[in-house]
């Protein structure tokens, strides 16, 4: 705000501020008529007359109550031109963004020992940590239960956490990673690569091969066919045997339950035609390592299978 802007609001507040305690004292009874008085104003509306008594004493308690609320709030906070108000506790005065800030400093100071102290342990050690898996949990329940469930059980497109089956592997450390760094699922289109009888013969050999369940009825498949199509093309990234490349985060196509696209034979023709392309977005920026490192652990005993 420019110099001229901050005066003008700063003398039309207090000029306004002034002028009304003035008003309530100037307008206010001499001690003359300090008792009520049968004495009337000497004007009726609709015949209803107004008595010329002083203000009541509550009542005049109360406006000069709010006036002096109001020049002890314009002398704590903002609200007098570019003043930046006199509230303790804050160089810059008080904003909701410095309030915010020092709600977090004060939660670093308070909880950063505990983090840290945790992130100086190893992840399966911090897992076996009642307070610490308590910590994670309420991190995972803000941060993470949006897309993976408030039972990390996942949901579609976002993969269970709580199971033994990994798309980027289950090892401490590579669990930090993914939090930390974020992951990035490519399933590259088959549909123009392959055709579409192709897509139907892959997504047979998958369902029937790899996953170990039937053809839905009536459908007719080459599933010999598929499987040259899977030994040319898909094993590059599932590997021979289907069950995945972690490095990847290409999953393991031998266990239905864990896939997070579906497992039917038409949600299987959609993954192979179409590609899928899930993002698990990085959380360092937002969380950092202790934070991340609390998780993972949180993350590594849900998978376990012991938490409740
Ligand atoms: C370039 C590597 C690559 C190739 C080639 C590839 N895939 Fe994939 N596939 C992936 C990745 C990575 C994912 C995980 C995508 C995601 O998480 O969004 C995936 C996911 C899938 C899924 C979904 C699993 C789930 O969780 O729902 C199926 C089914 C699948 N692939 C089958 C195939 C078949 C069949 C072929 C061959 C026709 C093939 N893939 C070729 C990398 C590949
Ligand atoms: C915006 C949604 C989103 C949020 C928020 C999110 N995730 Fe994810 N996460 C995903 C998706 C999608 C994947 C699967 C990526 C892929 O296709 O490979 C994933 C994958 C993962 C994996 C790898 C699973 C495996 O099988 O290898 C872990 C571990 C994980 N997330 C943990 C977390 C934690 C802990 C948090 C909270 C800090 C979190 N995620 C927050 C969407 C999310």
């Amino acid at each position: 705000m420019t110099a001229f802007w901050s005066l003008y609001i700063t003398l039309l507040t207090v000029g306004t501020l002034i002028a009304l305690f003035w008003l309530i004292f100037a307008t206010r009874k001499s001690e003359v008529h300090k008792n009520p008085t049968e004495q009337t104003m000497g004007h009726a509306f609709d015949g209803i007359e107004e008595y010329d008594n002083p203000l009541p004493k509550w009542w005049f308690m109360l406006f000069l109550g709010t006036l002096v609320f109001g020049a002890a709030y314009l002398l704590l906070y903002p609200g007098l031109g570019n003043f930046k108000g006199l509230l303790p506790g804050y160089k810059d005065g008080w904003t909701q963004v410095n309030q915010w800030q020092r709600e977090m400093d004060r939660a670093d100071e308070l909880y950063g020992p505990i983090f840290a102290k945790f992130a100086a342990m190893p992840i399966e050690d911090v897992a076996k940590d009642e307070q610490a898996l308590k910590m994670g949990g309420r991190l995972f329940a803000s941060n993470c239960s949006v897309c993976h469930g408030s039972d990390a059980k996942g949901s579609y497109g976002f993969p269970n956490l709580a199971d033994d089956s990994w798309r980027w592997g289950g090892e401490p450390e590579t669990i930090k990673t993914t939090i930390l760094k974020g992951r990035h699922g490519m399933m590259p289109p088959q549909g123009a690569v392959i055709g579409e009888d192709g897509v139907r013969n892959a997504a047979a050999y998958v369902l029937t091969q790899l996953a170990g369940r039937e053809l839905p009825e009536g459908e007719v498949a080459d599933v010999a066919a598929g499987e040259k199509i899977f030994s040319t093309t898909c094993f590059a990234c599932h590997g021979a045997s289907g069950t995945g490349t972690p490095a990847l985060g290409a999953p393991d196509l031998t266990r239905p339950s864990a896939f997070i696209y579906g497992s039917s034979f038409a949600q299987l023709q959609q993954t192979i035609r179409y590609g899928r392309s899930g993002n698990m977005p990085p959380q360092e920026d937002f969380l950092g390592n202790d934070k991340a490192h609390l998780l993972a652990a949180y993350v590594l005993k849900l998978s376990q299978g012991k938490n409740e």
